[in-house]
């Protein structure tokens, strides 16, 4: 028997090819070694998104992107969290034997906080409704990113808790680490951000591959300069999809004075255009049909509710509702 790995998804919006070699591709790449559980978290981006086109647009393009990007629905449960609102009721239970001091040591909420956000009480609860996602599906391993381990251990702490309580329930999900293999430089020689404006979108057309690369500033050597590989943005980027041996080709000309930066943009630009072609392709022929994407969706919500609405069965008894 495969242990069961689960994570939800933000419905964010667009992804960039910094949140695929950051974390995505690890993430695809655990499908055949689990029984998957992967839902897009609705219900938390309530918390942020209040907008019934934008969430539902986003919930549809995240779906696309992952299912793009090598998601298989034929190894892995997808789900909308909405389409298990036991999850919500579990959560309620949660916050019921939670103190509000616990909770205030959250990052997220510390963090919001900190900003002078108004912070909503959905917000605030996040990591019930999460622990609620994990327990409810009886989850071995959580893949998240290194900013979402602590939410992994308040899911832990949540079952301790409530096993003492009522006796043994919940088993104790351990947080699985996705390692942060490269920071991707973005177009300005930052890390590739949203917020920084010097992404590259993921399933970015030709023409907008071609406008981020050629904005990548450089120093002003000719092209017969030496030039320092090492410092350059167009070459950082370069590392993420040449070979080896590519890569030392390159940084020989670039020490020799025998490419210009113009040159090494455009070799770049193929290179993206290459990798990105048949993810754009093969995103645009699952749009072709979205009803598709509805009846993946409404099988995998059916799955997911069913085990949910078991456990939930078990809950109700042990706490005194169920008379
Ligand atoms: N908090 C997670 C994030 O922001 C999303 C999430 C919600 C999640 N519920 C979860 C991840 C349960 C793993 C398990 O990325």
């Amino acid at each position: 028997m495969k242990k069961v790995l689960l994570s939800g998804i933000q419905p964010s919006g667009k992804l960039h090819i910094g949140n695929y070699f950051g974390a995505i591709k690890q993430f695809v790449d655990l499908g055949n070694d689990y029984n998957c559980f992967i839902f897009i978290a609705n219900y938390h981006a309530l918390t942020t998104i209040q907008n019934k086109k934008e969430l539902e647009e986003n919930t549809l393009e995240v779906v696309a992107d992952y299912l793009a990007l090598g998601l298989n629905p034929n190894n892995a449960t997808i789900f909308l969290q909405s389409d298990v609102p036991e999850v919500a009721e579990l959560a309620w239970i949660f916050e019921s034997i939670t103190t509000m001091p616990y909770l205030m040591r959250a990052h997220a909420f510390k963090d919001a906080e900190a900003k002078a956000k108004e912070v909503n009480v959905g917000l605030f609860n996040y990591p019930m409704l999460m622990a609620a996602d994990i327990l409810i599906q009886n989850a071995d391993v959580v893949p998240v990113g290194a900013d979402q381990k602590q939410h992994v251990e308040y899911a832990r702490d949540t079952a301790e808790k409530f096993n003492r309580i009522y006796g043994e329930t919940f088993k104790l999900p351990e947080p699985l680490i996705l390692k942060n293999t490269a920071v991707v430089p973005g177009t300005d020689g930052r890390k590739m951000s949203k917020s920084y404006r010097n992404t590259i979108p993921l399933f970015a057309e030709r023409e907008e591959i071609k406008m981020a690369v050629m904005s990548i500033p450089t120093d002003s050597k000719g092209v017969d300069e030496p030039k320092d590989s090492e410092t350059c943005n167009i070459f950082a980027l370069h590392k993420l999809f040449g070979t080896k041996e590519e890569l030392i080709s390159l940084a020989g000309r670039y020490r020799d004075g025998k490419i210009g930066y113009k040159e090494s943009k455009e070799l770049l630009i193929e290179k993206i255009e290459k990798f990105i072609k048949p993810l754009r392709e093969k995103r645009k022929e699952i749009f072709l049909n979205p009803e598709e994407l509805k009846i993946i969706l409404k099988d995998g919500g059916e799955r997911a509710r069913e085990k949910a609405m078991l456990k939930m069965k078990e809950v109700r008894e042990k706490i005194g509702l169920s008379i």
